[in-house]
């Protein structure tokens, strides 16, 4: 599971439909089922994550396998220790399943080139966060009932993100219409290859939009000349009480997270009735949980 791009409709639909089948399970007192029982799942992070790693160490408990987290900072990372040799480590005390992510785009494709383990990309720098789009399509499904032809508007650092890329790639697939927004410097000049609409406003990004999905504004970014300040880029850009109403009535409200409360999206907004923030979260653990199932063998 290294990019969503590789992924046909039908394939797509065969992880939503099993995502759906796990979802009862979270819900349980016992939150536990024997399928992977035997298994071993490593969580290998060389960036930081809450929603992501947990998730898949929640995903991996709930389904009976033994899951390892190994952080880059308390690892032999931090002693020269190559992706390469790790991986070959890694290998050789034979687990079943190798979740990766890394801030070079392609380290989960190599890491996939050199074991014989099945690799899950969880994220990698800013080519493509799969399972985050397959959460995001999970919740749009669940939510609007279908995906197709629905206006969709990605809003924010499309450039830089990975979130952005693997939603394009999914949501195209599954037949939706794409619009994205965001200052020129944050747009990528090939966009509109891939089907998309390019706006550089805002409010045009948002005109009669069943979904809206707001991107984290990544500070760390803001000497590079990308935005001149993060009040400036608010008021342009900021997801609020006015803009909003140019959305359909029923708008759905997304955000991958971590949030910057006032930048991309106003509080009252990301805790507000068209909020679906958080319905992501719990189906970011079905999802993962179908993953993990699906590439062990199961059958969907
Ligand atoms: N959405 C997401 O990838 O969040 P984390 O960085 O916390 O995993």
């Amino acid at each position: 599971m290294l990019g969503i791009r590789d992924l046909s409709r039908e394939e797509i639909i065969l992880v939503l439909d099993t995502a759906d089948s796990f979802i009862e399970v979270s819900t349980r007192e016992i939150k536990k089922v024997p399928t992977l029982r035997g298994k071993t799942i490593v969580n290998l992070f060389y960036e930081a994550s809450t929603r992501t790693r947990t998730s898949f160490e929640i995903a991996g408990k709930r389904l009976s396998a033994d899951t390892i987290n190994i952080s880059s900072t308390t690892s032999s990372v931090v002693k020269g220790e190559t992706l390469i040799d790790t991986a070959r480590n890694l290998e050789a005390m034979n687990p079943d399943v190798i979740i990766i992510r890394h801030s070079a785009a392609g380290a989960p494709h190599l890491l996939a080139g050199l074991v014989k383990q099945s690799v899950i990309n969880a994220g990698d720098g800013a080519h493509e966060h799969p399972t985050q789009a397959l959460l995001d399509m999970m919740t749009i499904r669940a939510k609007k009932g279908r995906i197709e032809n629905l206006r969709i508007a990605i809003v924010g650092d499309i450039a830089h993100s990975r979130v952005a890329r693997s939603n394009i790639y999914g949501l195209k697939t599954m037949g939706a219409q794409v619009a994205v927004a965001g200052p020129a410097t944050m747009l990528p000049r090939d966009m509109e290859h891939m089907g998309v609409e390019v706006h550089s406003s805002l409010e045009k990004a948002l005109a009669g939009a069943d979904v809206v999905m707001m991107l984290r504004i990544q500070i760390e970014r803001q000497h590079q000349n990308i935005f001149p300040s993060l009040r400036e880029y608010a008021r342009h850009f900021c997801l609020n009480r006015q803009n909003i109403a140019l959305a359909k009535q029923d708008v759905l409200v997304m955000h991958p997270g971590p949030i910057n409360r006032g930048v991309e999206i106003a509080p009252e907004i990301a805790d507000g009735p068209f909020s679906v923030i958080l319905n992501q979260v719990t189906n970011g653990v079905a999802v993962r949980m179908a993953l993990l199932y699906l590439l062990t063998g199961g059958k969907g």
